[in-house]
C-alpha cells in the first residue's frame, strides 16, 4: 500500500487542520513544502462526499478531488460533540485509507488515544503503569471507588486540554451529592486515583520508536492541572530511559506514529496518564529546540506515499 521509493517532488500531501493560525499546523505545512511537496490544508468539517452506484468522491470547497492525495497528515480533527459530524469526519479519514492514501496518525490510533477508557485498556494490555481507574454509571460503585482512592479525579472520557477534570476528596461531606450531580451531567463517570506528584507532569513527544524530547509542565499555583492551555509552564525535561520506554510503548499501544505522551511522577514511580495522537509540537519545540514537526513529516515520507 505504501511506496517509500515514490518521488516526493510535487507529491500532494493533505494536512488536516482546523485552525489556520495554529503553530503545529503551520509547521507541518512548512515542513511538507520544504521537502518539495505540495501541502494542501484540509478542514474535515468543510468536506463533501458523493456516492452513487458507480462513483465515490470526496472533495473540498474548491471541488478538489481529495482521493487523489498521496498522503495525509492529521494535525487536528476538531472538537465536536455532535455524533453525526464526528463519525462523518472519521469515516472520511477511513475512506482515505481505503483508497490507499496513508493517513498519519491513522484514524484508529486517533480514536484509540482520544478514548480515555479504551486507551487505558490498551495500556494495561501492554503492561504499562497506570493509576487505578473506575468507569461507571452506578452511583454506589462511584462512591465506593472515590472512598477507596481517597482523592480521585473525574475526567471526561473524551476530553482534552485539562477541560472538565475535577478533584474529589472522599472526606468531603457532600461527596454523594457531588457524584450524583456529575453523573447526571455526564451520564457515565470516569474516576481515577489522584497521583500525588511534585506539581507537574511530563509531556514526551514520540515519533515512531523514538522519544525526541520532553517538557515538564508545571501547574499554576492553586491548580493540579498542568496543561499549557490551563496556565501550565513548560520547562525542558531530560529524558530518562524509563520515560523513553514508557512513552514509546504507550504510543505503540494505541498505534500512533507520533504522539504526545503524558506521564506523571508518583511516589513510587511514573504512571502513564494519556497519549495524545494529535499533539501540539509547539511547547516541546520551543523548550527543547528540536523541531518535532520536521521529524513527523520525515517519518511520513519514510513510511511512503500512495502507490
Ligand atoms: N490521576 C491523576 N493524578 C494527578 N493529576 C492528574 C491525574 N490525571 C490528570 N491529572 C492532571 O490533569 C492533567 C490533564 O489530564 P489528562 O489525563 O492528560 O487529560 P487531558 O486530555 O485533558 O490533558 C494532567 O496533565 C495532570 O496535570
Ligand atoms: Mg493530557
Amino acid at each position: 500500500m505504501h511506496n517509500p521509493d515514490k518521488n516526493t517532488d510535487n507529491a500532494n500531501i493533505g494536512v488536516v487542520l482546523t485552525d489556520p493560525d495554529d503553530w503545529t499546523a503551520n509547521a507541518f505545512l512548512t515542513n511538507v513544502r520544504k521537502r518539495g511537496a505540495n501541502a494542501i490544508p484540509i478542514n474535515l468539517a468543510t468536506l463533501s462526499a458523493s456516492i452513487s452506484a458507480s462513483d465515490f468522491a470526496i472533495f473540498d470547497t474548491d471541488l478538489k478531488d481529495l482521493l487523489a492525495l498521496d498522503a495525509i497528515i492529521v494535525r487536528d480533527v476538531g472538537i465536536s460533540f455532535d455524533l453525526e459530524q464526528i463519525s462523518f469526519k472519521f469515516d472520511l479519514l477511513r475512506q482515505f485509507e481505503t483508497a490507499n492514501i496513508p493517513v498519519m496518525n491513522s484514524p484508529t490510533a486517533i480514536r484509540n488515544a482520544a478514548n480515555k477508557f479504551f486507551s487505558f485498556y490498551l495500556f494495561k494490555q501492554a503492561q504499562l503503569p497506570i493509576p487505578h481507574t473506575v468507569v461507571t454509571s452506578d452511583l454506589g460503585v462511584a462512591l465506593k471507588a472515590t472512598k477507596e482512592f481517597g482523592i480521585a479525579v473525574a475526567k471526561p472520557i473524551f476530553g482534552s486540554q485539562g477541560k472538565g477534570i475535577v478533584k474529589l476528596e472522599s472526606t468531603q461531606p457532600d461527596m454523594k451529592q457531588k457524584l450524583a450531580t456529575l453523573l447526571k451531567e455526564r451520564g457515565v463517570l470516569y474516576l481515577q486515583a489522584f497521583v500525588p506528584n511534585p506539581g507537574r507532569d511530563i509531556r514526551v513527544f514520540v515519533v515512531g520508536e523514538e522519544a525526541l524530547g520532553a517538557i515538564y509542565r508545571i501547574s499554576q499555583t492553586g491548580s493540579f492541572i498542568s496543561n499549557l492551555s490551563q496556565g501550565g509552564t513548560a520547562l525542558k525535561c531530560d529524558l530518562t530511559e524509563e520515560m523513553r520506554a514508557l512513552a514509546v510503548n504507550a504510543a505503540k499501544a494505541v498505534g500512533a506514529d507520533f504522539a504526545g505522551v503524558d506521564l506523571i511522577e508518583g511516589d513510587e514511580g511514573l504512571f502513564v496518564l494519556e497519549v495524545n495522537a494529535t499533539p501540539s509540537g509547539k511547547g516541546i519545540t520551543l523548550a527543547c529546540g528540536i523541531d518535532v514537526t520536521e521529524r513527523v513529516i520525515e517519518r511520513m515520507f519514510e513510511r511512503g506515499l500512495r502507490v
